[in-house]
């Protein structure tokens, strides 16, 4: 593996490893991608055996105009297109009928399609010197913490990556919004970069994650298990943190009143705000499951704008252990 600095010499070399069928993790705004080549069923299954993720998690295709967009799906939809006008290129994926020109593995046997456009220069040349959609999901181990920057991504997954491109910190720091246009209504499968009230301005919204209970998968939005983009720590949600405990890492949203932190505890945004927030809490993530403590303690982030997202991912991260110990 190598890591090369996302300039343009370094992203055709990735390019060219791509068209010969290899790995490579670029970064865009939301989350760094593990990518390949969406139109060769080969390389797309190296994805799956690098990250040990279940072949029924299908994998979202990346795309970098709206032309090689439509080749990969079918039925033409006017809010389809209107979001895709909206915000392309940006953290929203639309899951749409797939063309017969992506393979079934990446799509897990559904007869829909992922599709994105990111917002990242770097992902977008990729994918244009490619000359072809690079299917990718997150550049982390299956059920573990997302990557943000590209040594979060040479940390997990380092040895079994041809190129990481260093693109530095991602902008947004959360996974795309997921949704399929379904009569004239946006489906939300999964919270993430475009908060939901922006969607409402294109269209009225119907939530449709957040309710599994066990391991079972809705066919809705397979993948979207309920534990997550954990730490290797046990991780708690707490709606006050009332003291500060030995051994223990502290996630608070922004700076507590009565309390004196310590160097094990991060805030997520002093000034209180959920897109700053988002930016952080991968991060600080890392850095919390890398020191010398038992558990990390996580305050409830207030359910507007992002904080929807991030509480999305927190709680996912704290049902691991509910459900495994
Ligand atoms: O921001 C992002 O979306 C990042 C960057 C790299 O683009 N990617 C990402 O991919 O988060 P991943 O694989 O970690 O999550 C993709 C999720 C899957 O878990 C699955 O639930 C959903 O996308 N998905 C993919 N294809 C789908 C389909 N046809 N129908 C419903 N959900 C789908
Ligand atoms: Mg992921």
């Amino acid at each position: 593996m190598t890591v090369l600095k996302a300039n343009d010499e370094n992203i055709k070399r990735a390019a060219e490893t791509i068209r010969n069928g290899g790995l490579v993790a670029f970064p865009t705004e939301t989350v760094y991608g593990l990518g390949a080549d969406a139109l060769n069923p080969k390389s797309v299954a190296m994805i799956f055996q690098a990250k040990e993720r279940p072949f029924f998690d299908p994998l979202i295709v990346h795309v970098s105009n709206s032309q090689m967009a439509e080749k990969l799906f079918r039925e033409k939809n006017e809010l389809a297109e209107r979001l895709m006008k909206r915000f392309w290129p940006g953290p929203l994926t639309l899951v749409l009928p797939k063309s017969s020109r992506i393979p079934e593995i990446i799509t897990s046997g559904l007869n829909t399609v992922a599709l994105r456009m990111p917002n990242n220069e770097t992902a977008l040349k990729l994918i244009d010197y490619s000359q072809s959609p690079i299917a990718a999901p997150s550049a982390n181990r299956f059920s573990c913490l997302s990557p943000t920057e590209a040594d979060h991504v040479n940390r997990q997954l380092g040895e079994k990556i041809d190129i990481i491109l260093d693109g530095g910190a991602c902008s947004i720091g959360i996974e795309s919004t997921i949704v399929k246009p379904q009569n004239n209504k946006i489906v939300v499968l999964r919270p993430g970069g475009i908060p939901v009230n922006l969607l409402e301005e294109v269209a009225p919204t119907e939530l449709a994650y957040g309710n599994l209970k066990d391991n079972k998968q809705d066919p809705e939005s397979p993948g979207q298990l309920p534990f997550h983009y954990s730490p290797t720590k046990q991780l708690i949600i707490e709606e006050s943190i009332k003291e500060i405990k030995p051994k223990t890492g502290y996630l608070f949203f922004q700076e507590p009143k009565n309390l004196k932190t310590n160097s094990h505890c991060r805030i997520l945004s002093p000034k209180g705000d959920t897109v700053e927030a988002a930016t952080n809490l991968f991060s600080f993530l890392h850095q919390l499951d890398a020191m010398d403590i038992e558990k990390i303690i996580a305050q409830t982030i207030p359910k507007e704008g992002l904080g929807i997202a991030i509480m999305d991912r927190l709680t996912k991260a704290s049902k691991k252990y509910e459900i495994h110990n």
